[in-house]
């Protein structure tokens, strides 16, 4: 047996060679802020997989020469999200606290799906998850798991709604009258998926129609007495805070008076505003969480956390632990005694578990709660700055009030239609000085800003005006 590969693996595990690493990682982290580097590649799909079509390397590299192609090849053709005039997607400029953790996460490598295999990040899983149950004021037996994101917190929470109104659907299945889950129109898909994933069908997904962007309260109370009538069971109502189009908060007060008064579960997809409970200024919109049954909330988006980090939280934990009714001899030994299952594996989608709650601890011990609320106005404020801005400009429409760091607008200057709003954004993200997204609102095709990066000032909001203006003008759309 030869010992080379083991040589190879100890000399990249030396300081040097992190080193190769860290440089690479400033080198970026310094580029974007000075503005340095394009926003994004010129280079379409096909193009970038020329570059990478290559047969599997049968022997390995020096590692500087592996470090220097990722460099090369890979980060320059990145979207930079660390870039302030990249103001695209849902996905933060990591704070760096909590980039730094992952080299150390990845190290120590403990899976959480029990917690004999990672003894301390289990436990501060459970801290984290505790102290996120606090600041949305869900009382003491609530709990809850890590999760890759919004989407599957969703999908666990409705799981576990879905026990609760059918206790015996993990042996037995949905039966052929399935119950309903309601839902806003402008819900993520996360939700809707989930109907179709926990076999209720999406027939038995119900859109209530949307007021100004937010649930229309009314309406949902007209859907639920008709649905009464009907005699439909009903499994959830899902509401949303920090809606994915607008940024917009259901009345998370009125929804769940509503929905404690008729027994019914209330997930709250507060994967987007979650993180308004860390500032004193956004908290409000956030009112009524607390009458929720089960609340998802991604860290990885206004707590930029790098991906993955998602949070669900449930009101009593037991909730979330007859969602998977899993045994696994091998793994799961469940409760001695008195004691509380500590595993999270059982209460989650997962086997093998990254500890993603490490970093979330450590950027929490870092910046403290109040820096995040500093972190979540300030993204905020700035998108305001830039409905502002719209607002002063004859070529510009906005279409609704920023209620966090999410903006809808069109460009109207001659006479623009959808097809040249659309074609505007490929331009403008083509043209590496910026890059945002689009979407269809009411049906009609619109720009799309999200900031999420604490180095875009309002300086910076106002370029991308100038530079959709200049490119409008120049009908060059
Ligand atoms: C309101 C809302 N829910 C859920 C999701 C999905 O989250 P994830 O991408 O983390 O699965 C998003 C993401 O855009 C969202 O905006």
């Amino acid at each position: 047996m030869s010992d080379e590969i083991l040589h190879e693996l100890e000399s990249d595990a030396t300081r040097d060679a992190g080193a190769l690493f860290l440089d690479v990682t400033t080198r970026y982290l310094e580029q974007t802020r000075a503005e340095v580097v394009p926003v994004s590649t010129p280079h379409d799909a096909s193009t970038l997989a020329i570059r990478f079509n290559e047969p599997l390397p049968r022997k390995g590299k020096p590692l500087a020469e592996v470090v220097a192609r990722v460099e090369r090849d890979v980060i320059a053709d990145s979207n930079k999200l660390c870039h302030p005039m990249y103001m695209g997607h849902q996905v933060s400029a990591p704070v760096p606290a909590a980039v730094w953790m992952e080299m150390v996460t990845a190290a120590v490598n403990n899976s959480t799906a029990v917690w004999e295999m990672a003894p301390t990040a289990t436990v501060i899983e459970h801290r984290v998850v505790r102290w996120l149950c606090e600041l949305a004021g869900l009382p003491p037996e609530s709990g809850g798991t890590l999760t890759t994101g919004g989407t599957e917190a969703t999908f666990t929470a409705l799981l576990a709604a879905r026990a609760a109104a059918l206790p015996d659907v993990w042996t037995e299945g949905v039966s052929a009258n399935p119950p309903v889950l309601v839902h806003g129109e402008n819900a993520h898909y996360a939700t809707t998926r989930a109907a179709g994933e926990l076999g209720l069908g999406m027939k038995n997904a119900i859109a209530v129609p949307s007021r100004d962007y937010r649930m229309d309260v009314r309406a949902l109370r007209d859907t639920l007495d008709r649905l009464e009538r009907e005699g439909r069971r009903v499994m959830a109502v899902v509401a949303t805070a920090g809606s994915t189009p607008t940024g917009s908060f259901d009345d998370l007060a009125a929804i769940g008076a509503l929905c404690t008064e008729r027994g019914i579960w209330l997930h709250v997809d507060a994967a987007h505003g979650g993180s308004a409970l860390y500032s004193a200024t956004h908290a409000a919109r956030m009112a009524g969480v607390s009458r929720a049954s089960s609340v998802a909330w991604d860290p990885h988006k206004m707590m930029l956390m790098p991906l993955q980090a998602g949070v669900l939280l449930v009101r009593d934990e037991r909730l979330l632990d007859v969602a998977f009714a899993q045994k696994a001899p091998y793994l799961f030994h469940g409760a001695r005694g008195d004691e509380r299952v500590w595993d999270q594996g059982p209460r989650s989608f997962m086997c093998s578990r990254r500890a993603d709650a490490l970093k979330l601890w450590v950027a929490l011990q870092r910046y403290g709660a109040d820096g995040f609320g500093a972190l979540y106005d300030r993204l905020c404020a700035t998108t305001r700055a830039l409905w502002e801005e719209l607002r002063s400009r004859p070529d510009f429409e906005t279409l609704h009030e920023p209620e966090s760091n999410i903006l809808c607008f069109r460009y109207v200057g001659r006479n623009a239609d959808d097809a040249f709003n659309l074609r505007l954004r490929e331009r403008w993200n083509r043209s590496g000085d910026g890059w945002i997204t689009t979407t269809l609102l009411d049906g009609q095709r619109v720009l799309r800003v999200t900031l999420m990066n604490p180095r875009t000032t309002s300086e910076h909001v106002r370029r991308l005006v100038d530079g959709l203006a200049s490119l409008g003008a120049r009908g060059q759309a």
